[in-house]
């Protein structure tokens, strides 16, 4: 919650000019940028090297469930004489301060509303901290130290009452996919399957369950929860309750995702299933439409599987929910080209091959070369998967020219929201991991981590069965790891492929609600939120309100026709919002009545859905 309670030291351009300081003619790139302590500085160079400009204004932006507050530092451009640099503070919005101001160091202490102390320290840079000695006619506000003492957590139950109460995005940011690990244990033994290959060879007997005391821990952070994942090692349908987790999810409106080998499904399973509202898909490992080939693999009948398959591909919409998923190994490979012809046949639509992943180097014998004839057999099943209207995904390791993730896929995988198209707006190569402020990742044993490369050196960032879920989720451990990926500092997960290159978008594109200004009639909708990224909002960033809880979700009981279509709301009404302004977001609703609240959030459609900045409707009245 670091960056959420800091918000960002944000550059802006040099203040205009004073008649009295003659200024260096522009362009000029940008020399370098660095972090001193918890702020930044950027300095640019003219084209002669020697003339240093510096970008000091500075917005300190504390989120609304720490405090109301908002301090601005203004440092001036001034050409270094020895005198202490000005420093000027805009009081907008500060309920209690005192101000201590030295010529070495301003320390401010404010004391908010909300349930936190916060003291903010800055400290002007010293000439010694730059690089040549004309950069010393650029000083820049450095905060060296802040520090937020929490006086009391709210309890969640609070923190949901005043997100109904004011229509506030969840205040505690709460993740939107939550993935959860119910059993390592399995009902079979794959040959290529990772789990007891590298480490449990004994794991049909090692395998354990999630117990019924951590599910009650994690039952109320669904009512946050957009997408609930129940995949990890095992099989799921081997946890005694796992069917029953599943609808207690759906009945809150939750999309679930969850991968079976499909072994243990019967009528009543498949029917309990088959009434499921909010399922977004099911998965069926399999591996060969071949029993042999299957058989090899699994060590058992291909039979059963298919005949739940059959079952569900005659139950609308079920069917359009339903994928297979093969493993593609040298084994299977040819025998994979038979199954779009067998799915059309069975009426499903999705299919999906994902490369062997090959950990511990014993399954080399079965990875594919992916030499021409591989290769044709792969274009071969693409081609008739387009002609038959069955949506493929070819996904790693298959060799990166075929890799192909269908939109379904990319929701499932959320990997595949880092590398969207940034470049434009916050130069080259920006490719980030989002997951610490989209989901998290529980283990059986109750362990919380950002995602699942569980082998970062701090271990997990918790655990359930000591500490409450927001404790973690806006604790310490997690605040810093978010921290470390803003400031693009190496971390354990250094090695990962969503691991940054480039800016992170979060750092350009970020935004809290305005709580108290937000309101709504039975006509109308008004939602005031702050841009808090380093990028200014115009008309042309595609910043609107989209519907979510199901993202793009079209059967709003909301929707007024003059929404810009049924899961576009509107967008903000000012032409410009610099950052550290407020954007408003004002339209026509429908008289609805929902069933359950409905859920709207802030998306840069094709980029981003915001974090923090979900919001429902009804707002309830005060
Ligand atoms: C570990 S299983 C757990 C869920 C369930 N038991 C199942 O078989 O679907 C999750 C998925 O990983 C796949 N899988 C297992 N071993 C793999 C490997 N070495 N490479 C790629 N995928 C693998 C399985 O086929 C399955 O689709
Ligand atoms: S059924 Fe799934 S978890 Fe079990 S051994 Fe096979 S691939 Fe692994």
């Amino acid at each position: 919650m670091f960056e959420r309670a800091l918000g960002w030291l944000t550059p802006k351009k040099p203040p205009a000019k004073s008649p009295t300081e003659v200024y260096p003619p522009i362009p000029m790139k940008l020399a370098f940028q660095t972090y001193l302590g918890l702020g930044w500085y950027g300095i640019e160079e003219g084209d002669d090297g020697t003339r240093v400009w510096s970008r000091n204004i500075a917005e300190i932006r504390i989120a609304p469930d720490v405090t109301r507050v908002v301090l601005s530092f203004t440092s001036h451009y001034y050409q270094w004489t020895g005198s202490p640099q000005t420093i000027e503070f805009s009081k907008d919005g500060i309920h209690d301060f005192t101000l201590q101001v030295t010529t070495e160091r301003t320390v401010v202490t404010v004391n908010c509303k909300g349930n936190h102390l916060i003291s903010i320290r800055t400290g002007t840079a010293k000439p010694s901290q730059f690089r040549r000695s004309s950069d010393c006619r650029a000083l820049g506000i450095c905060l060296d130290q802040l520090v937020v003492e929490p006086l009391r957590v709210p309890a969640l139950s609070e923190q949901k009452e005043s997100w109904l109460l004011y229509g506030e995005s969840n205040p505690t940011g709460m993740p939107n996919t939550l993935q959860l690990e119910i059993t390592s244990a399995c009902n079979l033994k794959c040959t290529m399957c990772t789990n007891h290959a590298v480490t449990n060879p004994n794991l049909v007997s090692l395998g354990g369950h999630m117990n019924g005391s951590l599910w009650d821990k994690i039952r109320p952070i669904l009512r946050d929860v957009e997408v609930l994942f129940l995949l990890g090692d095992g099989e799921v349908f081997a946890h005694p309750h796992f069917l029953s987790y599943v609808e207690e999810a759906d009945s809150l409106g939750v999309q679930t995702v969850f991968s079976t080998n499909g072994q243990l499904l019967n009528a009543e399973r498949i029917e309990r299933i088959a009434a499921l509202q909010h399922l977004f898909r099911m998965t069926l490992s399999i591996d060969s439409p071949d029993p042999e080939i299957y058989r090899r693999i699994r060590g058992t009948s291909l039979a059963p599987v298919m005949q739940a398959l059959r079952e569900m591909g005659r139950r609308s919409p079920l069917a359009d929910r339903i994928c297979v998923n093969a493993v593609v190994m040298k084994k299977t490979l040819p025998s994979l080209q038979q199954f779009p012809q067998q799915l059309a046949e069975m009426g499903l639509k999705n299919l999906v091959l994902r490369g062997l992943l090959n950990y511990d180097f014993t399954l080399d014998e079965e990875c594919p070369e992916y030499n021409d004839d591989d290769l044709r057999m792969l274009r071969n099943i693409k081609e008739d998967c387009t002609a038959l209207g069955v949506q493929l995904s070819l996904m790693p390791p298959i060799p990166g020219e075929l890799v192909e993730v269908s939109r379904d896929e990319r929701h499932q995988d959320l990997k595949y929201e880092a590398p969207q198209p940034w470049s434009e707006l916050t130069g080259p190569q920006t490719k980030q991991c989002f997951d610490p402020w989209l989901r998290a990742v529980i283990t059986r044993d109750g362990s919380v981590h950002p995602c699942e490369a569980f082998g970062l050196p701090s271990g997990p960032l918790g655990n359930l069965t000591t500490e409450n879920f927001d404790q973690i989720w806006n604790g310490e451990r997690f605040t810093r790891l978010r921290q470390d990926l803003l400031q693009g500092r190496q971390l354990g997960c250094a090695n990962c492929v969503r691991r940054q290159t480039g800016p992170h978008p979060l750092q350009h594109f970020a935004a809290r609600i305005v709580r108290e200004k937000c309101w709504s009639s039975e006509k109308e909708i008004s939602l005031t939120v702050r841009n808090t990224g380093a990028f200014t909002w115009t008309q042309e960033v595609q910043l609107y309100l989209g519907t979510s809880g199901q993202r793009d979700r079209t059967d709003s009981v909301y929707y007024h026709p003059q929404w810009i279509s049924r899961n576009r709301v509107c967008t903000f009404t000012e032409e410009k919002v610099a950052p550290g302004e407020q954007a408003t977001f004002r339209c026509p609703i429908s008289k609805g009545e929902p069933q359950r609240p409905e859920r709207f959030q802030l998306v840069f459609d094709g980029r981003l859905w915001l974090p923090s900045t979900q919001f429902q409707l009804p707002f309830a009245t005060q």
